[in-house]
């Protein structure tokens, strides 16, 4: 008897181990306040607008949100605690379906969260002030909602965001200014709102690669950016001035500033941007484009549109000097003088799309233009050239005699 006392302690105390091992996974489920903003989320969206198989049908609240499996709770992911600690929602990521509704000051609670994304959904009202308690948030999009008010300035407790997104919504105001001091942003974009005011500065955000503020109404000038910004969209705001901040912007593949009141010089030292593949600076009141000083073997651009601007003089002939160059537009501007000859040569063997209507040009086109047309997309129109009509670019006619004789009187 004595000897088997030993033997069967050792399979009770086992069995305690097994028992708590079974007590603790049933006591680490999701952490009550996380399934009641859960709940929340839900219950602020139209049940009408939340179609059976969409992640948020899948939402019952029957089963335990981080306990669940199979086809339940989609778009939530969750931590897995290691000891007897509740599970806590880490991550929302929506699918974008229409839910029509809006945001309650519970997600603030969620405080374990690193993402959220409600992206391509009909979230109205304002952005609550409680998000900035969720201090772990590395991605926020709210992108394509109908999202209004201003942007919370406590957004700029928001520490440890990388990827903020609230483009395509409706909002309004300026922009935080301590927008900044979210040093850890790589992507910021507020394009597609109805956001004013000056743009602040961003030279804090020196991790930022892309910077999309288009379709606001921002104005004033363009300030220093940061210096690593590889895509850069400014466009259809109220913006004037020079663009030359953009010059220190090394890293640079796409910079797109059109419909704005942008003047000055487009200088070779940003057509020269190592970098650079993409330059819209269309619908601006440019006056120039400077190839003097242009890198030759260095610059990557392909695709220059330059259209609607207040460009005079000759057609730069150094432009053909740009390897990579395919799509040009210089459409609606005031340039005189005949089409340079070394444009042929890059159209026969180069060029897929320029367009030069608009202007004042003048003379008889280069030989290439009128041997190999067909695989180019432009037009020559409305200008003062001799432009046989047998030659599809050239459809559409020149200017009246009278035009070209006053443009011609006006530039001497
Ligand atoms: C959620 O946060 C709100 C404040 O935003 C608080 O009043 C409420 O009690 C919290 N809910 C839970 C379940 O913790
Ligand atoms: C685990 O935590 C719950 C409350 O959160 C408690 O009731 C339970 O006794 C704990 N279990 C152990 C083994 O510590
Ligand atoms: C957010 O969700 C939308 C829609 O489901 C998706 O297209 C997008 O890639 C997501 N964004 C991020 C940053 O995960
Ligand atoms: C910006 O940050 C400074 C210093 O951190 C603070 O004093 C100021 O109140 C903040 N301004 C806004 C508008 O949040
Ligand atoms: C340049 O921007 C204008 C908008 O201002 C747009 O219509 C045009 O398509 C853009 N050009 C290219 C080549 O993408
Ligand atoms: C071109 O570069 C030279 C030498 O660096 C400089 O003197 C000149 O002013 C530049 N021209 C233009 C138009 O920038
Ligand atoms: C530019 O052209 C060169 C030579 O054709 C090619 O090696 C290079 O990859 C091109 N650059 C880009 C950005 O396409
Ligand atoms: C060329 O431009 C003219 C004037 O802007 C326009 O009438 C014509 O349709 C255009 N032709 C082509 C082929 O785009």
């Amino acid at each position: 008897m004595a000897t088997k006392v030993p033997s069967i302690f050792p399979l009770c105390f086992h069995f305690i181990i097994v028992l708590s091992f079974v007590a603790t996974v049933i006591h680490s489920s999701t952490l009550d306040s996380d399934i009641q903003a859960l709940r929340s989320l839900k219950h602020a969206i139209d049940p009408t607008s939340i179609s059976p198989t969409t992640f948020l049908s899948s939402w019952d609240f029957m089963v335990d949100p981080c306990e669940s499996t199979g086809e339940q709770f989609l778009g939530i992911l969750c931590s897995n605690p290691l000891d007897n600690v509740s599970s806590r929602v880490i991550a929302i990521d929506l699918d974008g379906v229409q839910y029509d509704g809006f945001l309650t000051p519970s997600i603030g609670n969620l405080s374990e969260l690193t993402t959220l994304n409600l992206s391509k959904n009909k979230f109205r009202r304002t952005i609550p002030e409680t998000i900035s308690n969720l201090k772990k948030l590395t991605t926020l999009s709210m992108a394509d909602n109908y999202l209004t008010g201003t942007i919370p300035d406590s957004i700029t407790l928001l520490k440890n965001i990388e990827h903020l997104d609230l483009s395509g919504n409706r909002i309004s105001g300026s922009v935080p200014v301590n927008i900044s001091g979210l040093r850890g942003l790589t992507y910021l974009s507020l394009a597609s709102n109805a956001l004013t005011g000056t743009i602040p500065d961003l030279t804090g955000l020196w991790q930022l690669k892309t910077l999309d503020l288009s379709a606001n109404q921002f104005y004033g000038y363009l300030p220093d950016l940061p210096v690593r910004l590889t895509t850069l969209s400014v466009n259809h705001n109220i913006l004037s001035g020079h663009v030359s901040p953009v010059k220190k912007l090394k890293n640079l593949i796409r910079l797109d500033v059109s419909d704005n009141r942008f003047s000055g010089l487009i200088s070779d030292d940003i057509l020269s941007l190592t970098r650079l593949v993409y330059l819209n600076v269309s619908n601006n009141r440019f006056e120039g484009i400077e190839t003097t000083n242009l890198s030759e073997e260095e610059t990557q651009l392909q695709v220059l549109d330059a259209e609607n601007n207040q460009f005079h003089g000759r057609l730069p002939p150094k432009l053909v000097t740009i390897q990579n160059l395919t799509q040009i537009n210089f459409a609606h501007n005031q340039f005189t003088g005949p089409i340079p000859r070394e444009y042929g040569e890059r159209l026969e063997r180069m060029w897929r799309i320029l367009y030069l209507n608009n202007n004042f040009l003048s003379g008889h086109l280069p030989p290439e233009f009128v041997t190999h047309t067909r695989r180019v997309r432009g037009n020559l129109s409305r200008n003062c050239l001799r432009c046989p009509t047998i030659i599809p670019l050239c459809h559409g006619g020149q200017r009246p005699f009278s035009e070209c004789l006053r443009q011609t009187n006006g530039s001497k």
